[in-house]
């Protein structure tokens, strides 16, 4: 910068790093000062994920708890370590309760994780664990999921080691399909505790070398675990135990669906969401906080065009969608077909009423 003096930029240096290191601050105070209750978040969670409401009150209680003890155990560090979050990330030792969710394709384990750590505020990102199996080994994977933690924090090295980190097709690295699998479901399952633990990583930005840990983060592993309602059941009824097998999910069970009994006790809150009914199907159209009903009926305004419809109408999508067996995912594929002919001729042709009824929607699905 030629025209400024040895001084100037040396001022503007230390002006940029104080910037810096403010808005560093700033990101990491607000889990700090986490204070949400467990009813809070999941009244907040309610506005986006339809259902699920004892899974729902299972995880708002487990994410608040774990927030909450992070929070109060870092201020403690800070204030013994003169304000170095750094210091006080290291010398912090949280018990952890991770979390474990079972539950069929579509219904919201991912969709609820991912808006419970929107509104906490702290990054969320997704690894899919059959990529572990594939080498094996999950050292290698480590940079990578403290790198995506990195990115969704914003750059931020601090508030990224207080993320979420969801592991998803848990199921999948179940030792018990095949001799092949035993062997590298296992090494993957051996790996993952101690990523679960806490791993150390060295992550090379630009020219600085971060080194970051997963030891404060939150792992949410999840999974349709298909044959464990079986496993389950079938417990019981040896045991002579009548009830819902959803609330009688013990550690033994998931060690005999094959997984490594220590990494179970590594995930001690568990949650079972249900198959969405028809009517939660349907609901997810009208109440949900980012239903894809709303989305066409915002995108046809834009046109002019204003989407109208009938109870019969999401009645017929939501049975639709239910036979589909995709969960909620399969609404947003339904409406698109029902909506294809107008939504590509009418913008531009047409400004008024559109009208989705019962005969409408079936019409369009035959
Ligand atoms: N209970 C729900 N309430 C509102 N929307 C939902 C619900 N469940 C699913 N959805 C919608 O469907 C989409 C897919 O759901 P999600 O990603 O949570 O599925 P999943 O349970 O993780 O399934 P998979 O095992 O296939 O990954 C979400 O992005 C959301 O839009
Ligand atoms: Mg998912």
């Amino acid at each position: 910068m030629p025209g400024i003096t040895d001084e100037k930029r040396r001022r503007l240096e230390e002006k940029v790093g104080e910037f810096r290191d403010r808005q560093v601050g700033e990101a990491v105070q607000h889990v700090l000062d986490f204070d949400k209750t467990p009813a809070a978040l999941k009244a907040e969670v309610d506005r986006f994920v339809i259902g699920q409401e004892k899974g729902k009150k299972i995880i708002a209680t487990a994410i608040a708890f774990h927030y909450r003890r992070l929070g109060a155990a870092l201020k403690r560090a800070l204030s013994e370590h003169g304000g170095d979050i750094e210091g006080a990330l290291k010398n912090t030792r949280t018990p952890k309760a991770n979390i474990l969710m079972v539950g069929p394709t579509g219904c919201g384990k991912t969709y609820t994780s991912e808006t419970a750590s929107g509104l906490v505020g702290v990054p969320f990102v997704v690894e899919d664990l059959t990529k572990f199996s594939e080498v094996g080994y999950v050292g290698m994977n480590v940079t990578d999921i403290l790198v995506d933690l990195l990115i969704s924090g914003g750059g931020n090295p601090h508030v990224a080691q207080m993320g979420i980190v969801y592991l998803d097709e848990m199921d999948k690295i179940a030792g018990e399909t095949s001799t092949v699998r035993d062997v590298s479901g296992k090494g993957v399952q051996k790996g993952l505790l101690k990523l679960v633990e806490g791993m150390d990583n060295t992550v090379e930005v630009g020219k600085e070398r971060l080194i970051l840990s997963t030891k404060h983060v939150l792992f949410i592993a999840a999974g349709a675990f298909e044959s464990l309602e079986g496993v389950v059941r079938r417990r019981l009824s040896r045991l002579n135990v009548a009830g819902d097998w959803r609330d009688h999910l013990a550690s033994e069970d998931l060690v005999s669906f094959g997984m490594e009994r220590q990494l179970v006790g590594r995930f001690p809150v568990r949650v079972v969401y249900d198959r969405l009914t028809t009517q939660e199907l349907q609901d997810i159209l009208t109440q949900s906080a980012d239903s894809p009903l709303q989305a066409y009926v915002q995108d046809l305004r834009s046109w002019d065009i204003e989407l109208r419809y009938t109870e019969e109408a999401l009645g017929e999508i939501a049975r639709r969608a239910k036979r589909e067996g995709t969960g909620a995912r399969g609404l947003t594929g339904i409406l698109h077909r029902v909506l294809l002919d107008d939504m590509f001729s009418l913008p531009g042709a047409y400004s008024g009423e559109l009208m989705m009824d019962g005969a409408y929607v079936r019409e369009k699905l035959k």
